[in-house]
C-alpha cells in the first residue's frame, strides 16, 4: 500500500446554514481515505459540512498511520500546529483517529493536552456522538475535570458495519471500498497487525450493495481495499448442509466469487485489488481474473524480500520458490498480467548477498511499480524486541537508492514492451500541467496520457502507446 496524506475534497451537498464544520486531515495508505470518507459521511448525516479549511472548522479530525515512526512523528508536528488554533478558540474539537490512535492509546493526550478525543480503527463510525460527547462534556464542568471530558475508544473487537444509502458520495468518478479489515498474519517487522486487529471481511451483499451505491453516485472505478485482500471471506464459517458453496476455502465466498458479482455491475468499468499476498494465491482467484475482463491485470502482490533466509525471519510465510509458484499460476491463467511490490531494505542480518537477492528478484518477476522502504523497527513488534537492528542508516540508505534504480531500469523495460501495441485506456482525468491531455490506465492498470477532448473522460478509448517512461505510457487515440 501506498502512504501519504490526503486532503479531503469539499462538500458540495447543501448543509444547512451555519451547520457546524468538520475538516479532516488523512495520513496513511488508502484504508485511512477510506475511513476518513466514512466518518465524514457521519457527520454529514448528523448535520456538519465538510470543510477544507481547518481554520474554519469546529472539529478537525486526524486520521494516522503508524506503520513507520516518522509516520507518527508527522502526526505530532500536526498537533502541535493546532495547538495555538485551539488557545484561541478553545472550544474547538480535536481528535485523532486511525492506526497511531489504537496503537498508543492515552499517550495522544500525553503528548498532545489539546487533544479531546482518541478513537481506533473500529470506533471511528461513533465520532459524532462522541464529538457531542465531549461538549456536553465541557458543559459540566462540576461533574467533569478537564481530564474527564476526554474521550478514549479504541475497542479493537468491534465489527465495522457501513451502510452509506443515505450518504452523498462527493469523490467523483473514483471510489475505495475496504472488503476486508485486519490482519492474522504476523510478519516480524508489521505493527499492522495490532493497529487494525483481526481479519473482518464483509459480506458479499453488504458490498455490492455499497459498489451499486457508489456507482449509481456516478463511480466508474472501484479500488477494493484490504490488508490481505485475496484472504477474503477466509474468517467466515464453512457453509454447512445445503447452503449455497462459494469457491473459497471448504466452500466459503472468497474474493473470486466477490470479483464475479461487481463484474455484472452495469456502470462500473474498472475493479483494481490493494494489497495482495501470496499465500492467498488460488486458482479460482486467478480465473476470475481472466474472466471479469472489468478487474485491472496488474496486482500489487508485496515480495517484501528476496532471500530465503530474509523471508523466514520477517515470517513472511513462503519461500521465493513458493511465491514463483504463485506467479507461475497468474501468468498460466492470465499470460500478460502486471506486477507490483513492496520492498523492505536493511531487515536485521540482511547481508549483501541477501539484498543482492532482492535486486535479482525484481529483475526477474519484472515488477513494473515498487514502493521501497527503509527497516524501521516498530515498537512490540517480534523483529523489535527479538533482532537488532543491525543495518546502518547509510547503508540502508544505499540499498533504497539500489533498489530503486533497479525498478526504474526493470520498469522502464516493462512499459517500453507496450511500445507500438494498440490498448484500451479508461479515461479518468484531465491533465492540470498540460491542458489538452488526459490521463487514463490501460487494462493492465499502467498510467498512460493521451490528447484528447475532456469529453472523453469516464470513456473507454482504443490507443497506440508511442512511448514509455519507467512511470507510464503516452500515446495516440485511434479513431
Ligand atoms: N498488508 C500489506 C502491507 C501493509 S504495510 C502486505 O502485506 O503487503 C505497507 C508496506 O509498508 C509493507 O508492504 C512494507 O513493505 C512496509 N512496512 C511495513 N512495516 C514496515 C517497517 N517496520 N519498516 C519498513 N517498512 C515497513
Ligand atoms: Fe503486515 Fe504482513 Fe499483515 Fe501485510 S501481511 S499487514 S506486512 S503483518
Ligand atoms: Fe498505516 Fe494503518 Fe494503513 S499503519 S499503512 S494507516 S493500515
Amino acid at each position: 500500500m501506498t502512504t501519504t496524506r490526503f486532503q479531503s475534497k469539499a462538500d458540495p451537498s447543501a448543509a444547512p446554514e451555519g451547520a457546524p464544520k468538520v475538516h479532516v486531515v488523512t495520513f496513511g495508505c488508502q484504508m485511512n481515505k477510506y475511513d476518513s470518507e466514512l466518518a465524514e459521511g457521519r457527520f454529514r448525516a448528523r448535520g456538519y459540512a465538510t470543510t477544507e479549511a481547518m481554520d474554519d472548522a469546529d472539529v478537525v479530525l486526524f486520521n494516522t498511520c503508524s506503520v513507520r515512526e516518522h509516520a507518527e512523528e508527522r502526526t505530532y508536528s500536526w498537533l502541535g500546529e493546532i495547538k495555538r488554533a485551539k488557545e484561541a478558540r478553545p472550544e474547538l474539537v480535536i481528535g485523532v483517529m486511525g492506526c497511531m490512535a489504537q496503537r498508543v492509546e492515552e499517550e495522544v493526550f500525553r503528548r498532545a493536552g489539546h487533544v479531546d478525543l482518541v478513537v481506533g480503527t473500529r470506533e471511528f463510525q461513533r465520532l459524532p456522538e462522541l464529538v457531542e460527547e465531549v461538549r456536553s462534556r465541557r458543559a459540566d464542568p462540576e461533574r467533569f475535570g478537564a481530564r474527564d471530558r476526554k474521550i478514549l475508544a479504541t475497542d479493537g473487537e468491534v465489527m465495522v458495519e457501513v451502510d452509506r444509502s443515505k450518504e452523498v458520495y462527493t469523490g467523483g468518478r473514483h471510489a475505495y471500498l475496504a472488503v476486508m479489515r485486519g490482519c492474522d498474519l504476523s510478519c516480524t517487522y508489521c505493527i499492522v497487525p495490532t493497529t487494525r486487529g483481526k481479519v473482518q471481511s464483509r459480506p458479499i451483499e453488504s458490498l455490492v450493495k455499497e459498489a451499486r451505491w457508489l456507482v449509481e453516485q456516478g463511480v466508474q472505478v472501484l479500488t477494493l481495499l484490504g490488508q490481505t485482500v485475496n484472504s477474503y471471506g477466509e474468517d467466515f464459517p464453512a457453509p454447512q448442509g445445503d447452503a449455497p458453496r462459494y469457491r473459497g476455502r471448504q466452500g466459503r465466498p472468497s474474493l473470486a466469487d466477490l470479483l464475479y458479482e461487481l463484474q455484472e455491475i452495469e456502470g462500473l468499468e474498472r475493479l483494481r485489488l490493494i494489497t495482495l499476498h501470496p499465500a492467498y494465491v488460488t486458482r479460482p482467484f486467478a480465473e476470475a481474473i481472466r474472466d471479469c475482463d472489468k478487474v485491472d491485470r496488474f496486482l500489487p502482490l508485496p515480495a517484501q524480500a528476496g532471500s530465503d533466509p530474509v523471508l523466514k525471519a520477517m515470517k513472511r510465510g513462503y519461500t521465493l520458490d513458493l511465491y514463483r509458484e504463485r506467479i507461475a499460476l497468474l501468468r498460466e491463467v492470465v499470460p500478460d498480467i502486471e506486477l507490483g511490490s513492496d520492498w523492505i531494505v536493511g531487515f536485521p542480518g540482511e547481508e549483501e548477498a541477501d539484498f543482492q537477492g532482492s535486486l535479482d528478484f525484481l529483475e526477474e518477476v519484472g515488477f513494473v511499480v515498487n514502493y521501497i522502504f527503509k527497516y524501521d523497527p516498530r515498537p512490540t513488534t517480534r523483529a523489535a524486541e527479538r533482532m537488532e537492528d543491525s543495518i546502518t542508516v547509510a547503508v540502508k540508505k544505499e540499498r533504497n537508492r539500489r533498489l530503486l534504480d533497479c525498478s526504474a531500469r526493470v520498469a522502464l523495460r516493462r512499459m517500453s514492451a507496450w511500445v507500438g501495441r494498440e490498448v484500451e485506456v479508461f479515461l479518468e482525468d484531465a491533465s492540470e500541467k498540460h491542458p489538452g491531455t488526459l490521463l487514463g490506465r490501460t487494462r493492465h492498470g499502467l498510467p498512460i496520457s493521451l490528447r484528447g477532448d475532456e469529453a472523453l473522460l469516464g470513456t473507454s478509448v482504443r490507443a497506440r502507446v508511442g512511448d514509455a517512461t519507467a512511470y507510464g505510457l503516452s500515446g495516440e487515440r485511434l479513431e
